[in-house]
């Protein structure tokens, strides 16, 4: 017997200063639905996801939220596992960069590397994107990071670097003997130029920080995190693993058929990655594939921009399959894609609700009534219309059609090529007019109603089977519905007209997309403004409660963003919390406030001590603004304070107040606000 052939699929591992969203929910959507296709075409499939959970970035986020790194990651990373459970992606693999065996791969791999000779030790001095964990050689502080736009930092360190530039030749070759591993063709073409524009050797290693994996025999270094988080596709099937059944693991699925990933983090994948693999002597990939972007109003969907949506909020009120056929449908894959709750109930209404959803009802329901619930038996070929044979020979253009665009992951046009058999069927049901034709009593009249129906129902099989990968869960009820079993063991590619079991007894008919309730739009809108204002569950990369966040602030404070006692202006479009009344504005008492003392907080790299004078006494405020300010330059500086807000202790120190700071950029730096003209101590801000 022949072993099944493989197939290895992987989503980017997501890093965990950010709760999960529907652009995380988008790729790994995207995995499950491919995922689901191939084990239903017979492949041994390997589905793998995960935490990408080391870093300066993460780092600073557990800060921020006063908690630990490990118990930071411990909790984000089992936010996102709890999420694609919620969601019923079946996942084979979940893995976390901070799970052991990955930790000693990653080390394998690092001293392969090094022994291989492709690693030596130099000073790196220049720019660093914390957002994106980005090397940004070119440009002074300030420069803006190539992906995200916002200010780099300095880094001056003695690090370890990769011999990259060694392999621009090979990487070159690589692209023009395989013209497949990256797709779309157009990001094939951005990284061939990149390439061909120069490689300079990459730093491998940071000194400054402490929250990785330590480079091997000299950990006063820890490995660059996009090191370290590449590793995973490998150390997830067992690489660096001593156990038989580990190399056994490695040996069959490795190497990866297919890493699916969003478009900024091409370069990686597509340079560094196999760079690094070619220096290890590991097998390359097979396949990378970049999609687009996910907006919502206009901008990229993240946490830092804050106009994220969760999936938790579309499918408490849609369910799950009408998230996924929203992303998988609405979003030419490849290409950036707007969200909009006014486009996904749309979308529910008109192809599943009152497509599929309706043909599946109407047919079954006649099936039931006129034909005591058995599947009837069709006329003979020769008594078929123009109109059952129209039908017949769509279905198996549309079976030919879907899986070749589904196979190129054009999700989109597969799905619109499957939904104009649905719409074909329904205007056929419409025509023939079965509920007309049911009043014959007659053999003749006994036999149409049977081919009508028979033609109506096996092209429901059709599509159900074909779409099962994106909607399984609604696809797996109208198939119990038909009185089939077991729909995940379908063949797509062996799928054809003709093989529904005639006389089969259908299931329980009920309905499968209930129309969505009136106000859907406006639930989910409302939900997700209830959890931006901090009314849902809390973040869990939100400030700790006590620490000085304002209440109802929207969870969009980034990575390194705004720290205690600082109250922080966000763009959020999705927090749109309730109006006040000037009543409530009132009870607020911001004050112009003069720093007369301003000090760094031991052992909390973010927080300065300030003395502030407010008029009546001089308060002590613990604010987040260290990485922004220096606390000399401080001292004579006139801020804007909370001056009403109950004391709370931070690192032992007593805070009375807060300062008011606008967040800038995917870093949320906080900028203090002030006046151009010269306004008296104490004055009331109304
Ligand atoms: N940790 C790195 C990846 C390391 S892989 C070895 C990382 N993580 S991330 O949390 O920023 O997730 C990036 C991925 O999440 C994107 O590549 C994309 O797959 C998905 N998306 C996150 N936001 C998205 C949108 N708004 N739209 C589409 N996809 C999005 O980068």
């Amino acid at each position: 017997m022949t072993p099944r052939q493989k197939f290895y699929i992987t989503t980017p591992i997501y890093y965990v200063n950010a709760r999960p969203h529907i652009g995380h929910a988008y790729t790994t959507i995207a995995c499950d639905a491919i995922a689901r296709q191939k084990r239903m075409a017979g492949f041994d499939t390997y589905f793998l996801t995960g935490t990408d959970e080391h870093g300066q970035k993460i780092e600073r986020s557990a800060s921020a939220a006063g908690k630990s790194p490990k118990q930071f990651v411990d909790e984000v990373s089992a936010e996102f596992r709890a999420l694609w459970d919620k969601m019923g992606i079946k996942y084979d693999g979940f893995i976390r960069t901070t799970d052991a065996h990955h930790e000693r791969g990653v080390q394998e791999m690092f001293a392969k590397i090094r022994d291989n000779g492709f690693i030596y030790k130099a000073k790196y001095t220049g720019q660093y994107c914390i957002a994106d964990e980005l090397y940004v050689n070119e440009g002074g502080p300030g420069t803006p990071c190539p992906i995200c736009g916002n200010p780099t930092e300095t880094v001056s360190e003695e690090n370890y670097f990769f011999k990259l530039s060694s392999f621009q030749d090979k990487l070159l070759k690589l692209y023009a003997d395989q013209p497949e591993l990256i797709r779309p063709e157009g990001r094939r073409n951005e990284v061939v130029s990149f390439v061909k524009s120069g490689l300079r050797d990459q730093s491998i290693s940071r000194a400054s920080f402490k929250w990785g994996i330590p480079v091997p025999g000299d950990p006063a270094h820890v490995i660059y995190v996009w090191m370290d988080a590449l590793i995973n596709y490998c150390t997830a099937v067992g690489y660096g693993s001593k156990e038989k059944r580990d190399h056994e693991m490695f040996a069959k699925y490795w190497p990866a058929d297919l890493h699916m990933i969003g478009k900024e983090i091409v370069r990686f994948h597509c340079v560094y990655w196999p760079a690094f693999l070619m220096a290890a002597g590991v097998e390359l990939p097979k396949g990378i594939v970049a999609h687009g972007w996910l907006l919502f109003e206009e901008s990229k969907m993240s946490k830092t921009r804050g106009n994220i949506v969760r999936a938790e909020t579309i499918i408490d009120v849609m369910g799950n399959d009408a998230l996924r056929y929203f992303l998988l449908r609405e979003i030419v894959f490849g290409q950036d894609g707007s969200f909009s709750f006014d486009a996904l109930v749309q979308r529910y209404d008109s192809d599943l609700a009152n497509g599929l959803g309706n043909l599946s009802s109407r047919t079954l329901t006649m099936i039931q009534r006129y034909f005591q619930g058995k599947v009837p038996y069709p006329s003979a070929a020769a008594g078929r219309t123009a109109a059952d044979k129209d039908i017949a020979a769509l279905a198996d253009k549309v079976i030919k059609n879907y899986n070749q665009l589904f196979s190129e992951y054009h999700f989109s046009r597969a799905l619109e090529a499957a939904w104009s058999l649905v719409g074909a069927v329904n205007k056929y049901i419409v025509e023939q007019e079965p509920w007309v034709v049911a009043d014959k009593t007659d053999e003749e009249g006994r036999s149409r109603l049977a081919t009508i129906l028979y033609t109506a129902a096996e092209a429901l099989r059709v599509v159900t089977a074909l779409v099962h990968p994106v909607i399984p869960d609604s696809t797996r009820k109208i198939w119990a519905q038909l009185g089939l079993a077991k729909i995940e063991q379908i063949n797509p590619q062996t799928l054809k007209w003709g093989d529904l079991a005639l006389g089969a007894t259908l299931g329980t008919i009920e309905p499968v997309f209930p129309r969505s309730e009136k106000n859907a739009v406006e639930r989910m809108q409302q939900m997700e403004q209830d959890r931006a204002a901090g009314g849902a569950k809390p973040d869990a990369t939100q400030e700790p409660a006590g620490t000085g966040a304002v209440a109802g602030q929207p969870a969009t404070q980034a990575a390194g963003g705004p720290a205690p006692n600082t109250s922080a202006a966000s763009l959020s479009p999705t927090a749109k919390p309730a109006p006040i009344s000037i009543d409530d504005f009132a009870k607020v008492e911001l004050r112009v406030g003069q720093v007369k003392v301003a000090e760094k907080v031991k052992g909390a790299d973010k927080l300065l001590r300030l003395e502030v004078d407010i008029g009546t006494e001089v308060r002590q405020v613990v604010a987040g603004i260290a990485l922004a300010y220096e606390p000399e330059k401080l001292i004579g500086r006139k801020v804007v304070i909370v001056a009403n807000l109950a004391p709370r202790k931070l690192r032992g120190l007593e805070s009375n107040g807060m300062i008011v700071a606008a967040s800038i950029g995917e870093q949320g730096s906080p900028v203090l606000a002030g006046f151009l003209e010269d306004v008296p101590v104490g004055a009331r801000l109304k």
